[in-house]
């Protein structure tokens, strides 16, 4: 699957983030090696604190149905559910790149973040996330 194809379906998923407090909507797309796509979506509380982002939304659910073996995640977000809001790119927040950590290999997993400039960036999780701390160093 391409980086295209991929963001096309985290664009697709956009509205279905629940986002009624901040009004940003972010979705992501997570690609398996062995090709499967796991769809997430930002899941907002009431009581802020319980909010879920789109990327771990994305990494429970294919975890949770066994999935260990990732190769990609393509994540979008902005005011809006449209591609009109995507203005910038939608950087992972520092949780959801160390969730990545605990599954991915830093240097064999890109996170790709795309705007409706059409303009992707590419980035492995090593450059997102250098220096990190990881299940193999306990
Ligand atoms: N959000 C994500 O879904 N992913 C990120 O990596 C950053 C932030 C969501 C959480 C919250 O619902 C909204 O964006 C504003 O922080």
């Amino acid at each position: 699957m391409t980086n295209e194809e991929l963001t096309r379906k985290a664009i697709e998923f956009l509205p279905r983030s629940y986002a009624p407090y901040s009004g940003f909507h972010v979705a992501a797309a997570l690609l398996t090696k062995d090709g499967k796509v796991y769809l997430g979506c930002n899941i907002e509380n009431s009581s802020l604190g319980a909010t879920n982002c789109a990327e771990r939304t994305a990494f429970f659910k294919a975890v949770s149905e066994g999935e260990r073996e990732f190769s990609a995640i393509a994540i979008v977000g902005g005011k809006g559910t449209d591609e009109s809001a995507l203005a910038d790119y939608a950087y992972p927040c520092g949780i959801c790149r160390q969730v990545m950590r605990e599954f991915c290999d830093p240097d064999d997993f890109n996170i790709i973040l795309y705007k409706n400039s059409g303009e992707y960036l590419v980035q492995t999780l090593e450059q997102m996330l250098p220096h990190s701390f990881g299940p193999e160093n306990l």
